[in-house]
């Protein structure tokens, strides 16, 4: 019998790139291989992602797309994972009938049966919160073919309830796993020759304050940090209020922890902060963008902001413009504020028109350019420690991440795969840099 053919496509975050990872995982067992084109495909995954608005739209459209190739009674199965799935749960099933199986964030574990009863022709949606244990039990990460960089999920969930996001609907409650575990498994890795870990979580600093741990995020670090072999160690997401002192002298500490911090402001208005139930203010915030410097200059810094929350005036806005000067991020992801369903800013009157919020976007977009630039020109002549992990974009160069996350392309050979490698910039590009050894 030959294999049968897996199309999957991911949105939105890290932790639906994992989770995707986990699936191939999942299905390879099930007997399916991966293909990029899904006109072949004996099954189509979109694992999706609710956090702004018309993203339920989105895959609506997309789902529509695909279903050309299930035409003529072939038989194809058609699966939708993730947040969108989570939370339309059956009425996909109900509005498309060409959907063959919904699988919620919490029920990865079902997918395999599911998959087996799709294959017999059963629809299924499957979206039910699953209790602590059985959570517990789903966060080690799959085997994969050796890679030199894993994610290593370390909590999941979230009960800040910010008012305009849907995280905590859709991803269920914050739970932390056991650090035995998770020190267990970056040992495992690390004899498989992974180098770098990414410690991953909606919200990794408040790893372990709800009890379950007997570790803060910032003790769990230092033991994965004398771990042999493991020589860099990367975690995303965090949250301002939850920047400990502890944590941020990790990177004075903590030689091995990457030079990157990405800690999204959302805005640089007290009074926007506050109706988003952010928990810091703009002092605060910056503050620890200071103490961060302090202790580790180098340390680039990256974040998220949205535009147009109800209420933002033009005052407001100009505070998150002159947040990002005073911060100076090397990049952003930034956000026109759309509401969610059941969220507390849902009931907010949405005042902010259309056109405000899209120059709003583009003047912060271009801020953000001028500041990408011309922190990346600062960093030519600097040496940067490159992980060598691939080829890179041109024949006789090799790719890598610097200690800081951005990619580095210089000319070397493929033997270097694998190795750290110190680099002196030569040019800046938006996305990255080139270098020489
Ligand atoms: N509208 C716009 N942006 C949002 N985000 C989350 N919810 C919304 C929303 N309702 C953004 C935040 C968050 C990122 C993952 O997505 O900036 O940090
Ligand atoms: Fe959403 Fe706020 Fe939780 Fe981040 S911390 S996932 S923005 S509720």
């Amino acid at each position: 019998m030959h294999d049968k053919l897996l199309y999957i496509e991911t949105f939105g975050c890290q932790m639906n790139v994992n989770d995707s990872e986990r699936i191939v995982s999942l299905l390879a067992d099930c007997g399916y291989v991966s293909t990029g084109d899904p006109s072949v495909a004996d099954m189509i995954l979109l694992n999706t992602c609710s956090v702004r608005g018309g993203a339920e739209e989105k895959v609506y459209n997309r789902l529509a797309n695909l279903r050309i190739y299930k035409r003529d009674g072939k038989k194809q199965i058609i699966a939708v994972g993730g947040c969108v799935a989570q939370q339309e749960g059956e009425e996909l099933l109900r509005r498309l009938p060409y959907v063959d199986l919904v699988v919620g964030t919490h029920n990865l574990h079902l997918l395999q049966e599911m998959v087996q009863s799709a294959e017999r022709g059963e629809r299924r949606s499957e979206t039910a919160f699953i209790d602590k244990e059985q959570r517990l039990d789903l966060f080690p990460s799959i085997k994969g073919e050796s890679r030199l960089s894993r994610f290593v999920t370390v909590m999941q969930g979230c009960d800040n309830f910010c008012s305009y996001c849907i995280v905590p609907y859709v991803r269920g409650r914050e739970i932390s796993r056991r650090s035995s575990d998770i020190l267990e498994e970056v040992r495992q890795l690390a004899d498989d020759g992974v180098r770098e870990v990414i410690l991953l979580g909606q919200n990794v600093n408040s790893y372990g304050l709800k009890g379950e741990s007997d570790f803060s995020f910032a003790e769990l670090l230092c033991r994965v940090a004398v771990i042999d072999g493991i020589e860099r160690i990367r975690f995303t997401t965090s949250h301002p209020k939850d920047m400990s002192d502890e944590l941020i002298s990790c990177f004075g500490d903590i030689a091995k922890l990457s030079g990157h911090i990405h800690l999204p402001a959302q805005s640089g208005s007290d009074f926007v902060l506050k109706q988003m139930g952010r928990g810091y203010t703009r002092q605060s915030y910056l503050e620890k963008i200071t103490k961060l410097r302090s202790v580790r200059p180098e340390i680039v810094v990256t974040g998220d902001i949205i535009v147009g929350f109800p209420g933002e005036s033009d005052v407001d806005f100009e505070l998150t413009l002159s947040l990002m000067e005073e911060v100076r991020y090397i990049d952003i992801f930034s956000f026109v504020y759309s509401p969610r369903p059941g969220t507390k800013a849902a009931a907010l009157n949405d005042d902010v028109s259309r056109e405000v919020k899209k120059s709003r976007l583009d003047r912060l977009m271009a801020l953000q350019r001028q500041h990408t630039r011309e922190i990346s020109q600062e960093m030519i002549d600097s040496v940067m420690s490159v992980l060598v992990e691939g080829e890179g974009k041109l024949p006789g160069q090799v790719s890598g991440k610097a200690n800081n996350g951005r990619i580095v392309n210089f000319p070397g050979d493929v033997s270097l795969i694998g190795s750290f490698v110190d680099v002196k910039i030569s040019k800046a590009y938006p996305n990255s840099f080139l270098g020489e050894r």
